[in-house]
């Protein structure tokens, strides 16, 4: 058997040869040569037949045209505005989402309802009998919808059928983690089987031009369960959100390659499935009284669209030199301890001797940076135990320096508070400037906002 050659490698530059030498030949750097594992190989530029004998790569502008893919509506208009304007044909999406969130009644009454719009549409649950899916249609009013029903988990059997014929418009698989391809080993839900299965199912949904949606379990970590990777696969991931205890959900666009990620569709879960809800601010706002110290109303957007939620903020005095808590509900929690630094720090108020807790109603998570001055006139509130009037929303961003700064959206903002009966808004000093359909008061730090809460200005 022949000894393999030896071979050193330049490890700054690459360059490989046959003999070790105390400075590279090629870069001239000393030292690098480190012998490997191989036989030598012909230099990269070396190769000059690299020039030849490939087939042509078409190169295009990118000002070149652009056909737009070919999307179905899901007949669910909230789930089209998540999709950026519905399912793209051929393409894969995952939905992720707690167990019992209603991701399968979802999933059926867009099945139900996009199969009675003329489409083909299979609906495979590997978790429940098609009994049980039928009943739920059945209940959910839909069951005279013209969907092709089955429960399988084998993906072999399941693509074998649906590639007999025309292939359907939308293929759904709930769930994922049940499915099983006996091309490798390994039980259902394990990572390289959930991938192995996603695999052969998106190949499919690629060759027959199906628009195939898997659900995926999420853990309790919060990701989707298996692996990492099932995400990269697919060309859409949404994620469908809330608390079980509160009747809304949302559905996010975590990523979409054919689409923005900011838009979210809402739903409410009612007896008879999930109902669109078509103006979200009424939903997460509570029942508001007068009098009530730590709360102010926040417009926060959701993509264009201005979503008003309510910001309660408590706060307890301790007696004792116990290191008092910070608890946060739907807000980031390092964003609370910035605002109460900058109150203590810009604004002399200290919150180091009161426990602080925060919630945004509704179960509702707040993204926007411009929650800032909403969230500082919630804890002003409840710390001073005045009521920040029923009628103001608030809104801007608060820098370390204890500035406000502008932000986006600001006349989409007001638009929606004065459409939901708001007769003032408190907002960074140039959006006062600009002007709005409800009396503004302007202010361009912290320090005059507490100044204006506590009645010192
Ligand atoms: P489901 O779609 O099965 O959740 P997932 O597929 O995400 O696990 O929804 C389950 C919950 O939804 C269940 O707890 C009952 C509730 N639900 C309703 O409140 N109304 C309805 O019409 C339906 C079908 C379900
Ligand atoms: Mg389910």
């Amino acid at each position: 058997m022949a000894r393999p050659q030896k071979r050193y490698v330049c490890q700054a530059c690459g360059s490989a040869t046959s003999k070790w030498a105390g400075q590279c030949a090629d870069c001239a750097e000393w030292n690098t040569l480190v012998e490997e594992a191989g036989a030598v190989v012909t230099p990269f530029a070396a190769r000059h037949d690299l020039r030849s004998g490939g087939r042509p790569v078409v190169l295009v502008g990118l000002d070149a045209e652009t056909p737009l893919p070919p999307r179905m509506a899901t007949c669910i208009a909230e789930f089209d505005r998540a999709l950026g304007g519905g399912m793209v044909t051929g393409s894969a999406t995952l939905i992720g989402g707690d167990p019992g969130i209603g991701k399968s009644t979802l999933l059926l009454q867009a099945a139900a309802r996009m199969a009675l719009a003329g489409r083909d549409v299979a609906y495979v649950s590997g978790e429940e009998a098609a009994d049980q899916v039928r009943l739920r249609a059945r209940r959910l009013g839909l069951g005279m919808a013209p969907v092709r029903l089955a429960s399988a988990t084998s993906v072999r059997d399941i693509l074998t059928t649906l590639g007999q014929g025309a292939a359907p418009d939308l293929l759904i698989i709930d769930s994922i983690q049940t499915m099983h391809s006996d091309l490798i080993e390994g039980a259902p839900g394990t990572v390289s089987q959930v991938r192995a299965s996603a695999q052969e199912l998106i190949r499919f949904a690629k060759d027959r031009g199906t628009a195939l949606v898997l659900v995926g379990h999420v853990t309790k970590d919060g990701s989707i369960a298996g692996p990492r990777v099932l995400e990269h696969m697919v060309d859409t991931v949404l994620s469908f959100e809330g608390e079980r205890s509160h009747q809304y959900r949302i559905l996010r666009a975590v990523k979409n390659r054919f689409g923005g990620t900011d838009e979210i569709g809402v739903f409410a879960m009612a007896e008879e499935g999930l109902a669109e809800v078509a103006n979200p601010s009424a939903l997460f706002l509570t029942v508001r009284g007068d009098g009530v110290s730590g709360a102010t109303v926040f417009p926060a957007m959701e993509g264009t669209r201005p979503v008003l939620v309510e910001i309660q903020a408590l706060t307890v005095r301790l007696a004792s030199g116990a290191t008092p808590r910070r608890a946060v509900v739907g807000w980031d929690a390092g964003r609370l301890a910035m605002i109460l630094a900058v109150l203590e720090a810009r604004c002399g108020l200290s919150f180091s001797t009161a426990e602080v807790y925060l919630n945004v109603a509704g179960g509702y998570r707040i993204a926007d940076p411009a929650a800032d001055m909403a969230v500082a006139a919630a804890l002003v509130s409840a710390l001073a135990e005045r009521p920040v009037p029923s009628e103001a929303i608030a809104f801007g961003e608060v820098a370390l320096s204890g500035e406000i700064r502008p932000v986006a959206h600001g006349a989409l903002r007001l638009k929606e508070a004065a459409k939901l009966g708001f007769g003032r808004a408190l907002v960074p000093a140039s959006v006062a400037e600009a002007g709005g359909p409800i009396a503004l008061a302007g202010f361009r730090t912290l320090g005059q906002l507490v100044d204006h809460l506590l009645g010192r200005d």
